[in-house]
């Protein structure tokens, strides 16, 4: 793969900031650059087709609704889901986890039940079960991680008892870069009789996901992680735990028959589909997942994981340089790092007047940070457009930034 080729796909990373050039984009666990190919169907769509999906019987009604159905099958085929009855279109992750928290919570837990998360969980994972504790009095529990960020397996198995309805994990942290071994996880819950929902947000940018392989009950994704456009995210879940669970909203679309008496609702997926679909963003998130697989997962995990170690050993040699997470191997291509005494939020305002773009803060993980003793770290995320020399440029600009401190 020649990622400078790719970067032609991508015009953003042809601005110039603070008249720098080229614009150096490690933010992209934060969200993705957009291919043209993404950005010009979505257009194309507004000027030729745009009309609302699935109400019209008129023509550009049609067109739409037969996008937008294709859209779907284009998610069912990139996770291997059975049926497109498994795709759910929502917001994004946040969304599919909140539906799977209030739904399944809804429908099978009731006060003392436990869902069990980790420590390394972004607060999207979270807080959407607290909300539940709220309302149902259900508990958390919480598996540790060990220093270098990793799962503590022994501990998880010990969590497990007849309270115990769900586990709700994500894939890679999105601090860490952890990939954490789901495949293990899914049949020890298994073994338990107890359904998992991954957090898919991290990884589906990276790895090919088998949701059949993977035996997941439910996976959650955003659009706008992987090169597609934002307001857009897909909950796959098994067909058996989609029928047994209520809806998430009331709304046009996802009802059968409405009266005042008694309402019934839409067949699946469409029973958790309530108003109009961002059907016109469903058309990007099917051009985004075609640009990636047009690439392919071998080439994407080659360079990622290429640049991934380059950057490890380039920010070694910076003085003071620590990084978190674990060793190489069990790394997904995001570094979470700190240096000396420098701030966080310092290191990353001044690597911006120098036109690198990195994320700073908590990421959306305080209990994380809390556990690692930290309140914050830098972050640099890598992509398919990434190259050595983003890199080369984020190593200089961090020791340009130490030598003002
Ligand atoms: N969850 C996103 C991140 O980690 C926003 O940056």
């Amino acid at each position: 793969m020649q990622a400078m080729q790719v970067k032609n796909d991508f015009p953003i990373l042809q601005k110039v900031i603070y008249e720098r050039y080229p614009l150096v984009y490690l933010d992209n666990a934060a969200t993705t650059q957009k291919p043209r190919q993404v950005v010009e169907a979505m257009t194309e769509e507004y000027y030729n087709v745009n009309a609302n999906v699935h109400r019209g019987v008129h023509f550009l009604s049609q067109q739409a609704t037969e996008l937008h159905e294709a859209s779907r099958e284009t998610v069912r085929h990139f996770l291997n889901a059975r049926s497109t009855t498994e795709i759910v279109f929502t917001r994004g992750t946040t969304e599919s986890i909140n539906l799977v928290a209030s739904c399944f919570g809804q429908a099978f837990m009731k006060e003392g039940d436990e869902v069990i998360l980790s420590e390394m969980e972004h607060h999207s994972n979270i807080v959407s079960w607290q909300l539940l504790q709220a309302r149902q009095g259900i508990r958390l529990r919480v598996i540790p991680i060990t220093d270098d960020g990793r799962l503590c397996m022994d501990d998880f198995e010990k969590l497990f008892n007849e309270r115990t309805k769900i586990v709700s994990i994500t894939h890679v942290s999105n601090v860490l870069g952890t990939v954490n071994p789901v495949k293990d996880i899914i049949r020890i819950a298994h073994e338990h009789g107890v359904p998992v929902l991954i957090d898919g947000a991290q990884s589906t940018p990276h790895m090919p996901i088998d949701v059949q392989a993977l035996d997941c009950d439910f996976f959650a994704f955003s659009g706008h992680k992987i090169y597609g456009p934002t307001g857009i995210g897909v909950l796959y879940g098994k067909e058996k735990w989609l029928d047994s669970i209520p809806p998430y909203m009331g709304g046009g679309e996802m009802i059968k028959n409405v009266s005042f008496e008694k309402t019934t609702f839409n067949e699946l997926p469409y029973k958790f589909e309530a108003g109009t679909p961002d059907y016109v963003a469903s058309t990007g998130l099917a051009k985004a997942l075609d640009y990636v697989s047009s690439i392919g997962f071998d080439a994407i995990q080659a360079h990622e994981k290429d640049l991934t170690a380059y950057a490890m050993q380039r920010l070694m040699e910076v003085e003071g340089m620590k990084i978190y997470g674990p060793h190489l191997e069990e790394h997904d291509a995001v570094i979470s790092f700190q240096v000396g005494n420098i701030h966080h939020l310092d290191m990353g305002t001044l690597l911006d007047r120098l036109g690198i773009a990195v994320r700073t803060g908590h990421h959306c993980a305080e209990p994380l940070m809390r556990r690692l003793g930290i309140e914050g770290t830098c972050r640099a995320s890598f992509a398919l457009y990434n190259t050595r020399q983003d890199i080369d440029a984020l190593v200089d600009g961090i020791r340009r930034v130490s030598q003002m401190f």
